[in-house]
């Protein structure tokens, strides 16, 4: 027993010069620190992470470069990437463009149960809430929420609590606006229970 702690202090001591001597990230290869959460093929490891691919090159940058200068916040990615080089964003992104996507999807335009007894997640993303300024979401994120390059990220198959997280970071201005600014006003019509429904609409799309 007292043997095996003192081999943990030594391995930890020399954890401890290690960290002083190099920086972490320079240590491995990016792309290995990126997979500890979201996976070599881009699968998240938790339903909060979210699935990296099926992500275009030019919002992956976006939103990387958002964390690294703090305009996105992320207790997890914070501190990532506060000193990743614009080259070791390029590796990681490239990495990640380069998986295939996880889900295949079936491409639909409106809902499989439309207009009949539609749930009120398949109704949001096919019709939206006009009353309140909501336009379908499938009007940007393309049939079936499948995502539109460059500026349109993938809705399906991401994970739920990622999704919801986002809705109500925007709802509470945690988020900056992103391209268009649309999401903000979109997250602020939408009620708590309208988010939950909608994100886990479009998480539950797709076959594997
Ligand atoms: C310790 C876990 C962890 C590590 C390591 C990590 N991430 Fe993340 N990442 C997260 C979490 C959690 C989020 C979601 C943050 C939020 O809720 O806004 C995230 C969000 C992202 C997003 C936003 C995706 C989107 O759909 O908007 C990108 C892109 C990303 N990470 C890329 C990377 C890259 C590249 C690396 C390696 C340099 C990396 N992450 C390392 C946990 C991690
Ligand atoms: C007018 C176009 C538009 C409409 C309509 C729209 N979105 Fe978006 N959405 C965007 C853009 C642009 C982004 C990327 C924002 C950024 O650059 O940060 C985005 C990002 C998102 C994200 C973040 C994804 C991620 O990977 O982090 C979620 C979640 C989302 N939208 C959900 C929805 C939902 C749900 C609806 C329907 C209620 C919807 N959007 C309707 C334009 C739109």
């Amino acid at each position: 027993m007292s043997k095996q702690r003192h081999g943990s202090a030594v391995l930890s001591m020399s954890f401890l010069s290690l960290g002083l001597s190099f920086s972490v990230v320079a240590e491995q290869s990016v792309v290995e620190v990126c997979a500890d959460c979201h996976g070599q093929d881009g699968q998240a490891r938790e339903n909060t992470i979210p699935n990296l691919w099926g992500l275009s090159e030019s919002y992956l940058t976006s939103q990387v470069k958002a964390f690294r200068e703090q305009k996105r916040t992320s207790t997890f990615m914070q501190p990532i990437v506060h000193d990743l080089t614009d080259e070791q964003i390029k590796q990681a992104v490239a990495h990640y463009v380069a998986q295939p996507d996880a889900k295949t999807f079936t491409i639909k335009w409106r809902g499989e149960t439309w207009p009949g007894d539609i749930s009120l997640g398949e109704q949001i993303a096919y019709s939206g809430k006009w009353q309140d300024n909501v336009p379908a979401c499938v009007s940007c994120h393309g049939p079936s929420g499948v995502g539109v390059d460059p500026s349109f990220p993938r809705l399906a198959g991401q994970n739920a609590d990622y999704l919801k997280k986002q809705l109500m970071a925007w709802k509470q201005d945690k988020r900056p606006p992103g391209v268009l600014g649309s999401m903000v006003s979109i997250s602020k019509a939408l009620s708590d229970e309208e988010i939950a429904a909608v994100s886990d609409y479009f998480a539950n799309l797709g076959e594997q």
